[in-house]
């Protein structure tokens, strides 16, 4: 009988499947509507054997009305990320896991076991909500493309912005403050209009610049704390996300810790629940939770 994990996030809902041959195929949905998300497992996945997770996997479950097991979100999310970096030929004895979705959540994943150590609220779902108020900007895809062509200069205050000729005491292109330049900006820019001096390409690379500087400084603290030198990063955030991507790994590299961008990362929870439905799992090894 065919298999299916379903990862159904706050914004997304991630689909693991087996083919026939029992290779696996990656299917992501927007969890809004979560009737149109029954609807599709309904028609594609009509005889599947189901294994939810995420936090919408009980609303889930009663649209769709057919039995299914369940798995925790954290365990399914760290056994999956640690299957997909086996197939990649990636493998550590300790790592952190940072899984940036609509928020963002932190795991230390070990060889005896995991645990969540932490997290923020500032993730994809900031992205989102800042740049459709900043910028009028709601898809993904477009905020991202239009990030890629911005500049911080007019918006984000680095160190070497305050001690100006002065040496300063740490490394001067650090952000000393996330959208602290505005008001310096306008002041030198008299008179023009707010539009013209921001545009939303430098707003938007602002917003990304700010998620993804928050998101590996509490990382790396979390890291540090939990003696891991490698941060595996996931969730559909990063997903076509150059600018994102390069914000983290920057600061990452700076603080000394190695980051990894896991392909596929996105599917991680629902590898995990695809992963629970087989014997043997870890994710049915009562060990597996700290
Ligand atoms: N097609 C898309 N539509 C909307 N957001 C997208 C899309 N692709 C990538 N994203 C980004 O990915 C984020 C969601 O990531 P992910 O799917 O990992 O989270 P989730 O599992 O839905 O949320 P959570 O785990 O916090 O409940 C969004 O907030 C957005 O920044
Ligand atoms: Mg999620």
């Amino acid at each position: 009988m065919e298999k299916a994990g379903i990862d159904a996030g706050g914004t997304l809902v991630k689909v693991a499947y087996e083919e026939n041959d029992r290779s696996i195929r990656y299917v992501k949905l927007t969890s809004d509507p979560l009737e149109s998300v029954a609807a599709w497992i309904r028609n594609e996945l009509p005889e599947a054997q189901l294994c939810l997770t995420g936090g919408r996997a009980s609303r889930l479950l009663n649209l769709l009305g057919r039995p299914a097991v369940f798995v925790s979100e954290f365990e399914a999310t760290c056994e999956g990320a640690r299957r997909l970096l086996e197939q990649g030929g990636k493998q550590w004895d300790r790592f952190l896991l940072t899984n940036v979705g609509t928020g963002t959540s932190i795991h230390i994943v070990s060889r005896e076991g995991a645990a969540r150590v932490g997290g923020t609220g500032v993730g994809g779902g900031t992205i989102l909500g800042l740049s459709r108020l900043l910028a009028g900007t709601g898809d993904f895809g477009s905020i991202v493309k239009v990030a890629q062509a911005g500049r911080r200069d007019a918006t984000d205050l680095k160190v070497s912005h305050i001690y100006e000729g002065a040496v300063p005491p740490i490394d001067g292109n650090l952000t000393a403050s996330n959208f602290g330049r505005v008001e310096e900006t306008i002041r030198r820019s008299a008179g023009l209009e707010e539009s013209a001096v921001f545009p939303a390409e430098d707003v938007l690379a602002s917003v990304i610049g700010m998620v993804g500087e928050t998101v590996a400084t509490v990382s790396v603290h979390a890291a540090g704390q939990h003696a891991a030198q490698v941060i595996v990063y996931i969730g559909s955030s990063f997903e076509w996300n150059g600018p994102l991507q390069e914000a983290v790994a920057s600061y990452t590299r700076f603080r000394g810790a190695e980051p990894y961008f896991a392909p596929n990362g996105a599917f991680s929870g629902a590898l995990g629940a695809l992963l629970a439905l087989t014997p043997h799992s870890r994710c049915s090894d009562p060990r597996y939770n700290e």
